[in-house]
């Protein structure tokens, strides 16, 4: 990446990698629904994950996400996009859509893993984890198997304003999508 590069190019950037990430947790709103990913099962008497995690939001949100991705990859390359604005040479890009996608839903599941074993209920307010879960999955995922693409693309230089636009953007974006799913009747609360 140029080391001069201005910071809102390096902040949209930064979304704009991210996407693959966020696709998934709308998709699995819209596809979700059937059998529980923890088939109902309970652990210490509470559930292991819930009913609003489920096999096909789990698969839908992971294949929209990469799917999204794999369009970006297209775009990236038919507009020639600088450096900054790509997931790396194919097919490591692949590669990246692919952790970004699967780890965005692992991260939503983990949040709800959470959330059951401190006794909040299905679609009850977490704050803070219900925002990020997901872009905590997607980040851990990459950094476990491609630590320099996090590093280059979200760390270092001016690069690091794509990681604090992240930390704005999401929660306003996740709220945006949840009212939408809300009047659209596909959730049943608004946030
Ligand atoms: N969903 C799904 N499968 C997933 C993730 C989401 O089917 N793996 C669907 C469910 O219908 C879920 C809705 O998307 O109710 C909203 O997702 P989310 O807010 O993450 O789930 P909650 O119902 O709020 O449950 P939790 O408290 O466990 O987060
Ligand atoms: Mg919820």
């Amino acid at each position: 990446m140029p080391p001069k590069m201005n910071y809102v190019e390096t902040a949209l950037a930064g979304l704009w990698l991210m996407v693959p990430a966020l696709v998934p947790n709308s998709a699995a709103v819209l596809l979700g629904g059937g059998r529980p990913l923890d088939l109902g099962r309970s652990w210490r008497g509470r559930r292991i994950l819930g009913d609003g995690k489920t096999w096909r939001g789990f698969a839908g949100g992971a294949v929209c996400g990469i799917g999204v991705g794999v369009l970006q990859i297209a775009a990236t390359e038919a507009w020639d996009l600088g450096e900054a604005w790509t997931f790396g040479p194919w097919p490591s890009s692949l590669g990246i859509i692919i952790c970004l996608g699967i780890g965005s839903m692992l991260g939503d599941s983990m949040g709800s893993f959470v959330k059951r074993r401190l006794g909040v209920g299905r679609g009850a307010k977490a704050p803070g984890l219900d925002q990020y879960n997901f872009v905590i999955g997607a980040v851990l995922l990459v950094v476990v198997l491609d630590f320099s693409w996090f590093q280059v693309h979200y760390m270092e230089g001016n690069a690091v304003w794509g990681l604090v636009a992240l930390l704005i953007v999401v929660p306003a974006l996740h709220r945006g999508v949840n009212i939408v799913g809300y009047r659209l009747g596909r959730k049943d609360v608004p946030w």
